[in-house]
């Protein structure tokens, strides 16, 4: 199980922290060339690619901020040279920018988040999409959330619409590439123990993990390993989907 993995080039967003940091050291362990894009996380970003190398795996470092539309649109195809091609993309760096109540919300804050959550990844995506189509094919996989299934709460309202518009993005490109073998799938995140609670101004969970069925936080880990599945040979009959990670939320 998952030896489809080893010798693919994988583009791993937001692999500086996290889970994006998580599912590069596990691809890679799996034999996968691991590209591992940051931007603000340099340290995190070297740590891990540190990590990959001590253990002779093999991991290019990226930096770019992806709201900035120049940056975004160089990010695959200077992976693409520097690993000489692409397999897969995981769309994973994503966050709120900004969390005031829908009733005060800004144009500023919904922008940014639309800008990081929905437009950077549909770029992202059509542009390994595009190399795919010439390369026999690829995965394409990106980190959604909870939120896209609930809405957000009153204060990421962006950032649930956000994420259902990756999801709607998933589903088109994925009847799109099917011709291709490009398969394309999203993962809805739950409550995951992340950097991303506190960058949100969540000081505790505990109450929040009450609600979850299986009660817990997830781990990155419980997200990195799913979409591994779905970049190897588990995810070769998979296309169009989207996977809770929730705990039963
Ligand atoms: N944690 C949860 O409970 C949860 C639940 C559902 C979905 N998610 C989603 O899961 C994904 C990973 O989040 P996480 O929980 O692992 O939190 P995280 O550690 O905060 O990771 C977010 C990543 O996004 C990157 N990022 C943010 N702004 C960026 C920008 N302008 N340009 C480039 N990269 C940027 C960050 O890179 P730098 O640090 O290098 O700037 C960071 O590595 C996100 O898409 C998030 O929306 C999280």
């Amino acid at each position: 199980m998952f030896e489809a993995i080893r010798g693919k080039r994988a583009l791993i967003t937001g692999a500086g922290s996290g889970m994006g940091a998580c599912m590069a050291e596990l691809f890679a362990d799996h034999g996968a060339i691991v590209g591992i894009h940051y931007n603000k996380s340099e340290a995190g970003a070297r740590k891990v690619q540190g990590m990959i190398q001590e253990k002779g795996g093999e991991a290019i470092l990226l930096r770019a901020d992806l709201m900035d539309p120049g940056a975004c649109s160089h990010l695959v195809p200077r992976f693409t040279q520097e690993a000489g091609g692409i397999e897969v993309l995981v769309n994973n760096a994503g966050g709120v920018q900004g969390h005031p109540h829908f009733l005060e919300m800004d144009r500023e804050s919904w922008d940014r988040t639309i800008s990081l959550d929905l437009t950077a990844p549909f770029f992202l995506a059509r542009s390994a999409f595009g190399y795919m189509m010439d390369h026999g094919g690829g995965r394409i996989i990106s980190i959604s959330s909870i939120a896209a299934k609930y809405g957000g709460s009153a204060e990421t309202i962006h950032y649930g619409a956000a994420k259902a518009g990756v999801e709607a993005v998933t589903k088109t490109l994925a009847r799109a590439g099917a011709r291709y073998g490009i398969l394309v799938n999203a993962v809805q995140p739950g409550v995951i123990g992340t950097d991303f609670h506190r960058k949100i101004g969540r000081a505790s969970l505990e109450e929040r993990v009450k609600q979850i069925p299986l009660g817990r936080a997830g781990t990155p880990l419980d997200v990195a390993r799913l979409c591994l599945f779905l970049a190897s040979e588990g995810g070769d009959f998979i296309t169009g989907q989207v996977y809770g990670v929730t705990g039963g939320d």
